[in-house]
This record gives C-alpha cells, structure tokens and sequence, in this order.
C-alpha cells in the first residue's frame, strides 16, 4: 500500500471512531462574532472594542489630556480621576499640557498611535484645534470623551461630554451680581475672564452678558486673569489705579482663584471688598468659602470638578457600544453667598472635597 492510501485509510478510521462515539454528527464550533458599530443620536460612530460588548474597567486604557495646573479646581479634577481609576483597576496614562493647546493636540497624536490606549479623554485648553486629531482617533479606533470643557468641533466627532453647562454658570453669575450690587446706584462691573479660547470662560462671559441688563450692570473692563491669583492681582490693581476705570463697585471673576487674587488687590488699595467692591467667583473651592465667611467674597457660584466617575462609567458604556449616551452631560452643581451667613456657611464647609 502506498504512504498515501494508508494516510487516507486511517483518517477515515479516526474520523468513524469519533463520530460513534459521540452518536451524534459533529456540529460547527461557532466563531466569535465582531459587534457591529453603532452610531449616537449626535452621529459619532462609536469604535467597535476587541472586549466589545463584554469590557471592563480593567480593558480601559485611557490617554488623559490634561489642561495644565491652574489651582485648587484642577487639582481636585485630577485627584477624582486618579482616585477612581486606582479604585476600578483602570490604566490612566495623563499628559499634562502646562496650559497649551499646542501640546495637546501633539499629545492626542501620540495617544492615537499608542497601540494601548483605547479611550482618550480631554480637557481642552481651546474649543478650536481639535478635527483633524479626532478624524485621526476615529480611523485608530479610539473612543473619545471630553470632560469640563466643550470643544467647537462637531459632536459627531466625540461620544459624549461631561462636565458643567459654563453658561448657565455665567447667567447664574449675573443673578448674583444684582443681587449683590442692589444697594449700588451705579453697578459697574470688571471682569477678569478665564484664560484666552477656553470655552468655560467664553460661555461664562456669554451667559453673564445675557443677564446682567436685568439690574442694568455695565461691563467697563474685562481682561484675562489665566485663571490664577498671580496673574489677576497685577490686573485688578492696574485697573483700581486707572481714572479711567477705577470707578467699578463689581468684580465678576471667572474662577475663585482670580476672585482671591481680586480680593488681595482690592485690599492692598486700601477698600474693602464686600462693602466697597462686590467680588463674585466660580468653583467654590475651601479657600473661597473661607472668603465667604469672612464676607470678602459675595457670592460663589459652584463648578464641579469631581467629575472622574461620572466620566470614567460612561467611558465603559462608550467602549460597550452604548449608543444611548447623550452627547452632553451636564454636572450637578448649586452656589454659596457671604448673605447665608458665616454660621451656615460654616456648617457646610466640612462637606466641600475640594
Ligand atoms: O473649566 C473649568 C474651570 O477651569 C474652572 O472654573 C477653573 O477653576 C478651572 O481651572
């Protein structure tokens, strides 16, 4: 017998020895199927998983792009996302862009063509910059979330962003500033805005605007304090010593941190904010609340930078191929005035994290 039949004899002998032994015919072994890829009401095609539909937190490995330090705010947005992915086993890779735009957008390149990273998060420095590395992520299969800030590219572009509604904020901030300033005959007001192209200080001026016509508040100066003390005191005491300016009973700052530093300067000329200058920021962090105590500061309207598991959860449904996910996800958040009085205020202040 040649090598060939005796090869071809003893196959058919295996293969009847397994089929009775079974007694019954051998069935197909089912192959793994891709989920096909969904697609949200705002049209972002969510990237299909290799762990899709059955991901865990322990499958995601987020590039997270960080604005840069800009104070007690950021600090704790960071501290709620490092908290969180230590508690769910999730792997978070965070560059932090020193508060340019330009490093971020090298560092979402990057984070494309890290074979690793499946999900990239973003705290945008700008609102504009930002199509051609999403169309890059799109095509690498990355899901892409954006946490506090929004962003004027498409939503079609990203799956969803959590964080606050910055014009509502804005709004909110007007309300308050009548509040504050109805004892005034005039109410002029300065501003000292968010730094330049990000979108919660653009949205905040915008809402701001849109209300404060309400009590008759006029806008006599406004320049960037980049969201920090130290770059806001020189502006404030600039604008006390100039004739031109100095007249303003209101300081509408973009953030607590500016509104300390307005205070310090108001302070150094001599006047005392909260009878002489209403001040009015946005956070709510432990350091403003103390100004509110002491009355320093009017009122502070509240900003929520605990945003990590809000965020994080929606990133696994987003990995999942959940296409019921809003493309914006709004942040609870509530606001504190010195006129709730120092004992109240006190009994709260255990409770802020940040
Ligand atoms: O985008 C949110 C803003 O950014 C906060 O008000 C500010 O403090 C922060 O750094």
């Amino acid at each position: 017998m040649n090598k060939k039949l005796s090869w071809l004899i003893c196959s058919l002998v295996v293969l009847s020895v397994l089929v009775t032994a079974c007694g019954q015919k051998a069935t197909p072994v089912p192959t793994a199927t891709k989920p096909a890829a969904k697609t949200t009401s705002s049209g972002y095609v969510i990237p299909v998983q290799k762990c899709a539909p059955n991901c865990t937190y322990k499958d995601m490995v987020v590039g997270f792009i960080q604005t840069g330090p800009e104070g007690a705010w950021r600090t704790a947005n960071n501290a709620s996302f490092d908290e969180y992915a230590k508690t769910q086993g999730i792997t978070l890779k965070v560059y932090d862009a020193q508060g340019k735009v330009e490093n971020q957008i090298s560092a979402f390149h990057t984070f494309n063509q890290d074979p690793a990273v499946n999900v990239i998060i973003i705290a945008a420095d700008d609102t504009k910059g930002f199509d051609d590395v999403l169309k890059e992520a799109a095509t690498a299969g990355k899901l892409v979330v954006l946490e506090d800030r929004s962003i004027d590219s498409p939503a079609s572009m990203y799956y969803t962003r959590i964080g606050s509604d910055f014009v509502a904020e804005g709004q909110k901030s007007a309300v308050a500033m009548c509040d504050l300033l109805k004892n005034f005959t005039k109410k002029n007001v300065v501003e000292v805005s968010g730094a330049v192209g990000a979108s919660a200080g653009i949205d905040r001026a915008k809402g701001f605007r849109q209300k404060m016509g309400d009590c008759g508040i006029t806008i006599t100066a406004s320049q960037t304090g980049n969201w920090t003390v130290a770059d806001t005191k020189p502006v404030v005491a600039a604008w006390l010593k100039d004739p031109a300016i100095k007249d303003f009973q209101g300081v509408f700052a973009h953030n607590d941190e500016e509104a300390l530093g307005a205070i310090q300067a108001i302070k150094e000329a001599g006047l005392q904010p909260g009878k002489d200058i209403m001040v009015l920021g946005l956070d709510a962090t432990k350091d403003a609340f103390a100004a509110l105590i002491d009355g320093t500061l009017g009122a502070d309207i509240e900003c929520n930078p605990l945003l990590g598991p809000q965020v994080l959860d929606a990133t696994l449904k987003g990995l999942n191929g959940d296409a019921t996910m809003p493309s914006f996800v709004p942040s609870n958040e509530g606001q504190f005035f010195a006129s709730q009085g120092a004992d109240a205020l006190k009994a709260i202040l255990p409770t802020r994290k940040y």
